[in-house]
């Protein structure tokens, strides 16, 4: 992935940049076996597209204006859905791009319905403007940019949009000692496709249910593993500490990773989503669900071999559908140069300071249900609070308060719920009992309150795993748990305040991070007011 700034130097100092970034219709090779495949690419120009487009390098407290622009041709040439609430203009690919972890106002969020189409002969409702404004006000971290177009999301990630963002501080970066520098602080954008002989990628073109959506399925998975734009690279290290920001980037698939053969290395979390953590922890083992990333230290001089495998065992559907195999289970190859090298990394015990999570100033509490909700003869709908995106806003917090959410997950896919603008802490994941009934009291009421949810809490807590306990923007919220987060709806960063109206049109979004599921209206607005 080629990198660009986010930012323009004048007389020494750091000042606002303006990128260009447009999406093309072009090819990638995956893989050196495999024809090329025909993508919608990110890419200052046609020729530079990549999958993933590129990175962009911007700096805390300087502001970058991205202008986003639409190349492609009057139709998709992957299959999507018309029965689903889709942008269907008369021609043309909508699109939209969002930043995610980003906190930017709410017309440079990248709303489902700001689409556009190329030459931007066809808009959505709440287009405005093509040119966004990133503030970068935020503590540094690692941000993803991908496409967020209403019922196309999932059909146009596939299709390649997808590119990672990072905002850096020197002044509180440096001094933390991490490997830096482009050869050993990496990122690591992992995918899964499937592919026909021809290269062309394939995606189903009928449904699982074709009497009522035509080509919508629960979950796209792919057999391929893809890791910035390759199917199973390797990638040669040398014995010191390399730094991974790594990014589950797929539509549907859940990666357990690992590191296979060898019991010396491990992995050492500094950071999750977009923040730091507050202090480094270390795993064997960690699950990334679609959207989080997890951005980790591995230090190759602790291997006892020379081969290091990372690998994947997250059951697809999570958490109860097939296991991995060889295939599946791959992801690639550290290849581990044998000679001892000089590492002036280090690792220290504390990392940044990040604001302490106060539960008990959340200024309310609100319940958000996750259920296959049934209305007559109407298709069963897996919507947020049985609501489809087109009903008003129901979440209105107060900006610069907090509240607590309690998710309630009725189904039996775990779901990876992602908010925009505000981050969260997960203070508590708890298991329920009669979830049936629950159920059957939801489909009638609604109420949480009123189908008595205390009464079906249970004693089992699921721990949260260390590196899980600082402030994300995505979390997996189990089946049949009620996973109670701190949503904070002020800054965490430079200032007291957003600098921008956050209660502006069109607002924001939260929505379940499974493409399918997001396409399909497991998604709702957000409108902060004053
Ligand atoms: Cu990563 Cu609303 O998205
Ligand atoms: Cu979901």
């Amino acid at each position: 992935m080629p990198k660009i700034k986010g930012y323009d130097i004048k007389n020494g100092v750091p000042v606002a940049g303006n990128l260009t970034i447009g999406i093309y219709d072009t090819t990638w090779k995956f893989h050196r076996d495999l024809p090329p495949t025909r993508v919608f690419a990110y890419g200052t120009c046609k020729e530079s597209a990549t999958v993933p487009g590129p990175t962009i390098e911007a700096l805390q407290g300087t502001p970058t204006f991205v202008t986003w622009l639409n190349f492609l041709p009057s139709q998709h040439f992957l299959p999507w859905d018309p029965t689903i609430l889709t942008a269907i203009p008369p021609s043309g690919v909508p699109t939209v791009t969002h930043l995610h972890g980003g906190v930017q106002p709410p017309t440079s969020d990248g709303n489902s319905l700001a689409w556009f189409t190329a030459s931007f002969a066809y808009k959505g409702p709440h287009f405005s403007s093509p040119i966004y404004y990133y503030p970068n006000s935020q503590l540094p971290g690692n941000l993803w940019y991908h496409d967020h177009a209403l019922g196309l999301t999932r059909v146009n990630l596939l299709s390649g949009m997808i590119g990672t963002y990072q905002i850096t501080s020197p002044q509180l970066e440096d001094p933390l000692g991490l490997p830096s520098g482009p050869e050993y602080d990496r990122h690591l954008v992992i995918f899964d496709r499937d592919f026909h002989v021809d290269g062309s990628i394939y995606m189903n073109s009928t449904g699982n249910n074709p009497d009522i959506h035509p080509q919508w399925q629960p979950e796209y998975f792919g057999k391929a593993i893809i890791v910035n734009g390759k199917a199973w690279p390797f990638l040669t290290v040398t014995r010191r500490k390399y730094r991974f920001r790594i990014l589950n980037a797929s539509n549907a698939r859940f990666l357990q990773l690992y590191l296979s053969n060898d019991y010396g290395v491990h992995f050492t979390h500094v950071g999750s989503d977009a923040n730091y953590l507050v202090r480094p922890t270390v795993s064997r083992k960690f699950l990334l669900a679609p959207s989080e990333i997890a951005d980790v230290i591995i230090d190759f001089s602790l291997s006892t071999t020379n081969e290091v495998i990372l690998r994947n065992d997250a059951n697809y559907p999570f958490p109860d559908g097939d296991s991995t195999d060889h295939i599946t289970g791959t992801v690639m190859k550290f290849i581990i140069k044998p000679d001892k090298v000089q590492d002036p990394s280090w690792i220290l015990d504390t990392l940044l300071a990040l604001p302490i999570p106060l539960p008990y100033e959340a200024a309310k509490t609100r319940y958000i249900t996750m259920y296959e909700y049934k209305n007559g003869d109407e298709p069963t709908h897996l919507f947020l609070n049985a609501k489809s995106i087109k009903e008003p806003v129901t979440e209105t917090p107060k900006e610069g308060t907090s509240e607590i959410w309690k998710i309630i997950n009725l189904t039996e896919d775990n779901h990876p719920l992602h908010i925009h603008l505000g981050a969260f802490t997960v203070l508590e994941q708890r298991s329920m009992s009669d979830v049936e009934e629950f159920r059957t009291c939801m489909n009638d009421t609604n109420d949480a309150v009123k189908c008595g949810l205390e009464k079906h809490l249970t004693q089992e807590v699921f721990a949260i795993p260390k590196h899980e306990r600082g402030w994300k923007n995505v979390f997996k919220m189990k089946p049949g748990n009620v996973t109670t987060i701190l949503v904070r709806f002020k800054p965490i960063g430079l200032e007291a305040q957003y600098g921008f109206d956050v209660t502006a049109e069109p607002g924001y979004v939260y929505h379940c991070h499974i493409l399918d599921h997001e396409d399909n209206e497991m998604m709702r607005p957000m409108k902060l007011v004053h």
